[in-house]
């Protein structure tokens, strides 16, 4: 109120300080008694207070706009413009509108069908109930669609206005936060079964130590060895688990540095060289001539490089080869391709789609011979989305198998 005063004040200032002046030169000049000055001036300032006709008027205008403009919305036009599936039903639970997310969402409704037999599942007609019964203005509960594909909705339903005996239904698709809530839950059970199992083996041995093994050097030794893989196995476990965290937590690279491929692959060979040996597996190089250079950051590359040549010499190490080879793309988008072969058992093809996913490994006890976390191929994975490049798995069963990394140049 005292606000709304002030602007009219601050807003009638010029005017106001005109009538001010001209009352006080009447006052000096025209020979005004103070008992006429006082009320003037006391006038002048009621006036500007008070709210001018006009405004009164054009505020009335826009509220009566508002009004006709809100009346020519449609129901049907509010509804269409609702991204979520919305179905409009009346007192007796018949479907008197359904948007078009609607029709998308639930095939065979139309006008005139009635809710409780589209929807048979107890909880919608608990909500259906609730919010015809009138006892209640809005309800929500928590609905899955089984077919054509699983999914999960929040529904609401609430009256529309007063007294039109209509009803609204709104389907939120909770579906993909349903997967990301799943996804975290598996991830976090498969980290701490991954962590448990190492954990369990020391604490055995520990037991082991001070009781039966107490006295015998040669046992102690032994288990002291297989105590000491396990910690290292737990290590490594962690540091996949904070190098995958930290690629999530800077999903976009900053932009700038070049990396000179063929320097890069060749120390990831150098630097996998004793793997090499051990496994005797012969390394061939196969690089293109000139310069091989493609923007990106060479410490996350030599990651990349080195989880898939280190998976090719471990488990196409039956191949006894492998061959690395950089070459430029020949395809439309101009770029570099890295690719490692192995010639190995090769990877089942139902597998090749998921082998990226975090702790996805083929044969567990395999790849935790060979002391593998699982985590190698989604690290791969989250390096190369930020570098803006695309992992292509190539494998035929009993051949080997091939990793290309497409590494764009511009
Ligand atoms: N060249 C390959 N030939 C056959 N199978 C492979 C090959 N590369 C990967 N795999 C399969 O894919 C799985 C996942 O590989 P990934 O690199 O993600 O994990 P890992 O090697 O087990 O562990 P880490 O890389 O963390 O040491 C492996 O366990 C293995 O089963
Ligand atoms: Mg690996």
């Amino acid at each position: 109120m005292t606000r709304t005063m002030a602007i009219r004040l601050w807003n009638g200032r010029w005017l106001l300080a005109a009538g001010v002046v001209a009352v006080l030169i009447a006052f000096a000049f025209a020979g005004l008694s103070a008992y006429v000055l006082v009320p003037a001036l006391l006038l002048l300032l009621a006036a500007a207070i008070l709210p001018a006709a006009g405004m009164r008027q054009s505020e009335e205008n826009a509220a009566a706009i508002e009004a006709i403009g809100l009346q020519r919305l449609s129901g049907e036009y509010l509804a269409a413009a609702v991204a979520d599936p919305l179905i409009i039903f009346d007192q007796a639970a018949t479907i008197v509108h359904a948007n078009a997310a609607a029709f998308a969402a639930f095939g065979g409704i139309a006008p005139g069908l009635s809710l409780p037999l589209k929807f048979r599942a107890p909880e919608m007609q608990t909500l259906l109930d609730s919010v015809l019964s009138g006892t209640i203005a809005s309800d929500v509960v928590d609905y899955t669609e089984k077919l054509p594909v699983e999914r999960a909705y929040r529904v609401s339903a609430s009256s529309v206005g007063h007294g039109t005996d209509l009803y609204v239904l709104v389907f939120k698709d909770q579906s993909e936060a349903r997967r990301i809530d799943r996804m975290r839950a598996d991830f976090i059970a498969n980290a701490s079964h991954e962590l448990r199992t190492p954990l369990a083996s020391i604490a055995g041995f520990i037991e082991t130590l001070r009781g039966p093994a107490r006295n015998d050097p040669a046992a102690r030794e032994q288990f002291l060895q297989i105590m000491q893989n396990q910690t290292g196995r737990m290590a490594r476990l962690i540091d996949d688990l904070l190098s995958l965290s930290r690629l999530e937590m800077k999903p976009y690279l900053k932009p700038g540095t070049e990396v000179d491929l063929r320097q890069t692959v060749d120390s990831v060979i150098d630097s996998l060289g004793p793997l090499a040996r051990e496994t005797s597996v012969a390394i061939e190089r196969d690089f293109a001539a000139g310069p091989l250079n493609v923007p990106g950051d060479r410490d996350e590359l030599f990651q990349v490089f080195e989880n898939l040549l280190e998976n090719a010499c471990k488990y196409g190490q039956s191949g006894g080869r492998v061959v690395v080879s950089i070459a430029h793309s020949d395809g439309a988008e101009p770029g570099i391709d890295v690719t490692i072969r192995d010639f190995g058992p090769g990877i089942p093809e139902e597998h090749i789609p998921r082998i990226t996913e975090r702790f996805y490994r083929i044969d567990v006890e395999t790849s935790r011979t060979q002391k593998g976390t699982g985590l190698g191929l989604s690290i791969v994975k989250h390096i190369l989305t930020r570098h803006n490049a695309r992992l292509t798995i190539k494998s035929e069963v009993g051949k080997g198998a091939a990793f290309s990394v497409h590494l764009p140049t511009a």
